[in-house]
């Protein structure tokens, strides 16, 4: 191989010859699996979104129908956990060692690349640092400490000599090593209603207007290391918003747009921000939401008193399409002369030249706010190099993605899944993202098949509730739609249930397409335990096996040691990564005793999991969710899973409750499908289904039927709030304001019979 570490300047040539070298390599692979070499003789220099489609799905679909992927429905892999970690470097495959390869095709590449991940994690992440083009390449890889109790105590740093900058690695290096990327769609727009105007954003546009964006964030004082909070709705000015701040090195805080305005106060006075981005508005499901007048509100309390410089962008700015409601919202705004600013007014008072800030790879890339058991939000900080070389690589290789997909994460950017897998990791691999405005089922419940179609989407990344709120209708929603570019699906957020899984297998993706359940959180950056798309066998609702790098331990609640498995436990994980968080903003001791110091060395993740004979990991769901019944340990996904399995059930929550006798009740709210009535007998039928697939130890004691369940606008069910119901203790609901639907709460109390007895 000719390369072995990349350089901004001077080595595009070789670069060029590298990444040619590996694709013949690739092709090469693919023809002898195929025999079909003449049909994707692709030139390699073309754009990507030129590349002969037909030709490109057949290198795909060759590789793919040759690999180990079958039906889930087949014979698993039943080799033990050891045997998969334990098989060395050896004849199995034909990587070379010397650089990263471009996808991972089986079980057995994988327990090859896995090994040496964990036996020399420095050359292999200095290898995935390779796949981004840094000013210092770094010399020092690795350099981390999870034991608190050390003199040196809880410190990740990875890459730490290195300098590079992430928004050069997502868009102006791709123009540079091929100007006609510079043509290639970056972002494809999908407005919330499907008749408005959509448009599409080309690489080339895309850097013209994060220059200037930055230039605008200077001209307003904002320098390498500032925290600047941003408030957005789904929209390509968030993308741009996000890739300015790291081009000047300014450190990004998003705050979900479905917060209150006490909430973004809070987080704005944490990271002390002075400046904030928002939108005049928003749409989502046809409505128009304020987004501007809550940050004026915000604004008027006293914690955000240093906060100078509000820049709003007009959503769909030069559009002529606005509802009436967005255009009384618009002329109504409230404005604050020297510190409210229209951004498309001071995009035209600057330039188009503007230098990315050399950072060096620990320097913060942003803050990311994430709820904790304790009230006080955290305010999880990830760097520069670790985050992008760790979201870089696990989007290649999870979803194989490949030069000219389309590829679709429908989180919104408040989330990390829409840091990481909407923004940083597609767009470092040079990839055409879908940036999808709305909800699932507006204006109809196709829509999210509808803009599969529309898009030609390869690539599908969404979440299990929203999954199961679609699985509730007719299957003909679905099957109207042709889905036919579909490659590849991907679940994250939740356990996803094995009756939603195999829906989305089946329906959508008529058995095509494998289903990534990727494990991962805001904490760890990037995806963690997840299947690599063709690679292996999947099991319905089982995340399978730890990315690289990542070694598991199941721990035991009470006695706090280690299990072997197969077992089940609190998952944690021994050694660190280069995606991981490094601290809380403004508070590392915090950070210290919430993940490292339940087991010492060891960063602990809060879920459970079992990992099974085969070393696949099935994630049982947050520790916290497990009920204790009569001496007995019961997860709430479990019985969730064993209502949802019944054919009437749409989705299910389980709390706990405290009862005198057995420690906890089983409380269970249950959401029908359309049309389905709310009988005595469905009840008793429910409550022996959860006996029959459980144990009969197992009884819930209260089925709730309930047409809505209260659910954070990135479609979470706030478990927290159905507890306070069941406790009951209603006084103390705490912040409703940033469910979808507040009222709904008001609806299970009144319907609650432990509310009505208290
Ligand atoms: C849960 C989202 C089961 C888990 C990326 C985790 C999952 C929390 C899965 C993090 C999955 C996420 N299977 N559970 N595939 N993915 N979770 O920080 O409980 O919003 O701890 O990050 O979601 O949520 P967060």
């Amino acid at each position: 191989m000719l390369l072995t570490s990349r350089y901004i300047h001077g080595k595009t040539t070789i670069r060029h010859l590298t990444l040619w070298h590996k694709n013949i390599i690739e092709i090469r692979r693919s023809a002898s699996l195929s025999n079909t070499f003449s049909t994707f003789h692709v030139p390699l220099t073309s754009p990507p979104l030129q590349i002969n489609r037909t030709s490109h799905h057949e290198i795909h679909t060759s590789a793919a129908s040759s690999a180990i992927w079958a039906s889930p429905l087949n014979n698993y892999q039943r080799k033990s956990v050891n045997t998969i970690r334990s098989r060395s470097l050896s004849t199995e495959t034909t990587w070379n060692e010397s650089s990263l390869p471009e996808k991972i095709k089986s079980l057995d590449e994988y327990k090859v690349l896995y090994d040496f991940s964990i036996k020399d994690p420095n050359r292999f992440w200095k290898m995935a640092a390779e796949r981004l083009d840094w000013y210092r390449f770094p010399t020092k890889i690795k350099n981390t400490e999870f034991d608190y109790r050390c003199e040196r105590g809880v410190d990740i740093k990875w890459y730490e000599d290195g300098i590079l900058n992430a928004c050069y690695n997502c868009v102006d290096r791709h123009i540079e090593h091929d100007h006609s990327t510079a043509q290639q769609v970056a972002l494809i727009f999908e407005p919330d209603t499907p008749t408005e105007s959509r448009h599409h954003v080309t690489y080339g546009e895309l850097l013209r207007d994060v220059k200037k964006f930055a230039n605008v964030l200077k001209k307003h004082g904002v320098k390498k290391g500032d925290r600047v909070t941003v408030y957005m709705p789904m929209v390509v000015e968030t993308c741009i918003a996000l890739l300015a701040c790291a081009r000047i090195g300014a450190i990004h805080s998003v705050v979900f747009g479905g917060f209150s305005a006490n909430n973004v106060a809070e987080r704005v006075s944490d990271c002390d921000s002075k400046i904030i981005i928002t939108s005049d508005f928003g749409v989502r499901g046809g409505k128009c939401s304020p987004l501007k007048a809550k940050i004026d509100q915000a604004l008027k309390m006293k914690q955000c008193s240093a906060v100078n410089t509000v820049l709003v962008f007009q959503r769909n700015h030069g559009m002529p399409e606005m509802k009436d409601d967005c255009a009384d919202l618009r002329s109504s705004l409230e404005w604050k002369d020297g510190r409210d600013f229209w951004v498309h007014e001071e995009m035209e008072k600057v330039n188009e030249i503007c230098e990315p800030e050399r950072m060096n790879a620990e320097d913060p890339l942003f803050i990311l706010y994430t709820s904790g058991s304790t009230g006080k939000p955290k305010g999880i900080v990830h760097t520069t190099g670790g985050y992008l070389t760790y979201t870089n690589l696990t989007f290649k290789y999870v979803f194989d993605y490949n030069p000219g997909d389309v590829y679709m994460c429908t989180a919104d950017v408040g989330w990390i899944t829409g840091h990481s897998y909407a923004i940083y990791g597609p767009m470092s691999n040079r990839a055409t993202t879908v940036i999808f405005e709305g909800v699932p089922t507006y204006p109809d419940v196709s829509r999210y098949w509808n803009i599969i179609d529309k898009h030609q989407v390869n690539i599908f990344y969404t979440a299990p509730t929203a999954i199961r709120s679609l699985m509730a209708h007719d299957d003909k929603y679905v099957t109207h739609t042709s889905r036919q570019s579909l490659k590849v699906l991907g679940s994250v957020g939740e356990p996803i249930n094995p009756e939603a899984w195999e829906w989305y297998h089946t329906v959508v993706g008529e058995k095509r397409c494998p289903i990534i359940d990727s494990w991962w959180q805001t904490e760890t950056g990037g995806m963690m335990i997840t299947p690599i798309a063709h690679a292996w066998e999947l099991e319905p609702g089982v995340a399978t096996l730890p990315f690289f790098g990542v070694q598991t331990k199941l721990f035991d609640k009470a006695t706090k040691k280690p299990l072997n498995p197969p077992n089940s436990g609190e998952l944690c994980i021994s050694d660190s990564w280069p995606g991981q968080a490094r601290t809380l903003y403004g508070a590392h001791e915090r950070f210290v005793d919430v993940y490292f110091k339940q087991y010492p060395n060891y960063y602990f993740t809060g879920d459970g999991c079992e990992i099974k004979e085969n070393g696949y990991h099935h994630i049982t769901g947050r520790v916290d969710d497990v009920l204790v019944i009569s001496g007995h340990n019961i997860g709430t996904a479990e019985v969730e899973a064993a209502l949802d399995h019944h054919d009437h059930v749409s989705e299910s929550a389980v709390v706990g409750y405290p009862d005198p006798k057995k420690n906890q009740g089983m409380y269970c709210f249950v959401t029908l499908k359309d049309d389905v009535e709310e009988t005595e007998e469905l009840r008793k039928q429910l409550i022996k289904l959860v006996r029959d697939m459980i144990g009969a130890h197992v009884t819930p004691d209260f089925i709730h039927f309930a047409p809505n369940l209260p659910k954070t606008r990135s479609g979470k069910i706030m478990r927290r709030i159905l507890r306070k119901i069941v406790e009951p203790d209603i006084s103390n609901l705490g912040d409703t304001s940033t469910l979808t639907d507040p009222s709904v709460v008001d609806d299970l109390i009144k319907k609650c019979p432990r509310t009505k007895r208290a």
